[in-house]
């Protein structure tokens, strides 16, 4: 008889890269009967506080919006309060969440011109800023860690090429805020753009979005109103921003949301950030690192090489090239359904010959870690590919052990 080991377990374990695992504390803190919006105890000891610590975990003295929805809500949001029609952006494409942005500039009515970089390749940072001088954008946007490829891009380099030419500069960091040192004010990051349920380690449902001043100036200067009612950020600080940070409001006064913001969530998303602040970001970065870091040394152990070029592999995303042979499907399959540990294929053009596995937030460590390369042998070998058993798993030890 084969023993289907997940079979006693309700749910996988999110090894994907994200949604990902959540600490109890935030789970809990889920379970609550409704609150009301608009009340301003929502706002005074929810909030406000979520919001105001948020700016230390995005290393930001600006802004930090809250809005319901997802990351693909944090970039469209962005991208419609600073953009307007026939606006030059220079989008860098290096994955599909690089096309993704094109698609959503392609929406706003921008006039965008892709710098196309290969899938898991370098980014010529020089022909970036030829490119740039050339056309003079209104904005350049990077996705600072593309999920499709587990590579993680020069963010800092990428915002002095924009603010030498005067553009604003937009990232993307869904997959890496809160699990990679990303400095939104040092770095020049105009909107920095972000979802929950990475490794912020909270449940899906809310868009997040810091802004600078330069960012504000943008929407303010606009010849037209954004588009959108309910995404137009402006609005926020004309609604919601009190006058001693630059907003419409004065101090003290009630504030109106622009949107109604899931209160739930909210609760859930304040717990998540203090236990980052808590854990601190340098501990918290340092872990993300040692925990892929030992990943890749379970993997190649294993005999398998990751896709990306080494100079840029991600520490909250790995992209593994599957055996010769090899389903990525099957294996996802196989894990999830006999070992109960949910693992992601490649994306689009690499969907048939590459795994993607998640260490973002808790799963950045042994316990999660751990277990998931010694599924992954069982389920490779189970498939017919060669592998000793236990190398994968004995490497990634070995590296964890080395750190401690
Ligand atoms: C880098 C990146 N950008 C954007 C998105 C889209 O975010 P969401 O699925 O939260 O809308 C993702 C999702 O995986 C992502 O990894």
């Amino acid at each position: 008889m084969t023993i289907n080991w997940a079979q006693c377990h309700t749910r996988p374990v999110l090894m994907i890269p994200g949604p990902t695992e959540l600490p109890y504390p935030v789970i809990q803190a889920l379970n609550q009967p409704p609150a009301i919006q608009y009340d301003r105890t929502f706002d005074e000891e929810v909030l406000e506080p979520t919001t105001l610590a948020l700016r230390e975990v995005f290393q930001t003295r600006g802004e930090v919006i809250l809005l319901p929805g997802s990351g693909r809500t944090a970039l469209e949001a962005g991208a419609l309060s600073v953009i307007e029609p026939g606006d030059r952006v220079l989008v860098i494409g290096a994955g599909q969440f690089g096309i993704l942005m094109r698609e959503i500039m392609n929406r706003v009515g921008a006039d965008a011109t892709e710098f196309p970089v290969e899938w898991g390749a370098r980014l010529d940072l020089d022909r970036l800023q030829k490119a740039a001088e050339r056309l003079r954008p209104k904005a350049i946007t990077l996705v600072h860690n593309e999920t499709s490829t587990g590579t993680t891009y020069p963010a800092a380099e990428v915002g002095q090429i924009a603010r030498a030419v005067g553009a604003l500069f937009l990232l993307d960091t869904v997959s890496s805020v809160a699990g990679l040192d990303v400095r939104t004010d040092e770095w020049g990051v105009d909107l920095n753009m972000t979802g929950s349920q990475k490794c912020l380690a909270a449940p899906l449902g809310l868009a997040l979005v810091a802004v600078s001043p330069r960012a504000w100036e943008a929407m303010e200067r606009r010849a037209r109103k954004a588009q959108s009612y309910v995404y137009d950020l402006l609005r926020w600080k004309e609604w919601w921003m009190p006058v001693s940070r630059g907003g419409k409001v004065p101090d003290g006064a009630p504030r109106r949301q622009p949107v109604s913001i899931p209160t739930h969530l909210t609760a859930a998303m304040r717990v998540a950030v203090r236990l980052i602040l808590e854990e601190g970001l340098p501990h918290r970065f340092r872990r993300h690192e040692v925990a892929a870091g030992a990943l890749r040394r379970g993997v190649a152990a294993m005999g398998l090489d990751m896709f990306p070029d080494t100079s840029l592999l991600s520490n909250t995303v790995s992209c593994i090239r599957t055996p010769r042979g090899i389903e990525p499907a099957a294996v996802v399959a196989l894990m999830r359904e006999r070992y109960g540990i949910l693992i992601g294929t490649g994306l689009d053009r690499i969907r048939t010959t590459t795994l993607r596995i998640g260490t973002m937030g808790i799963t950045a460590s042994p316990l999660y870690v751990l277990p998931t390369l010694g599924a992954l042998e069982l389920a490779l070998r189970d498939l017919g590919a060669k592998c000793e058993p236990g190398a994968g798993v004995a490497a990634a030890q070995a590296a964890f052990a080395d750190a401690s």
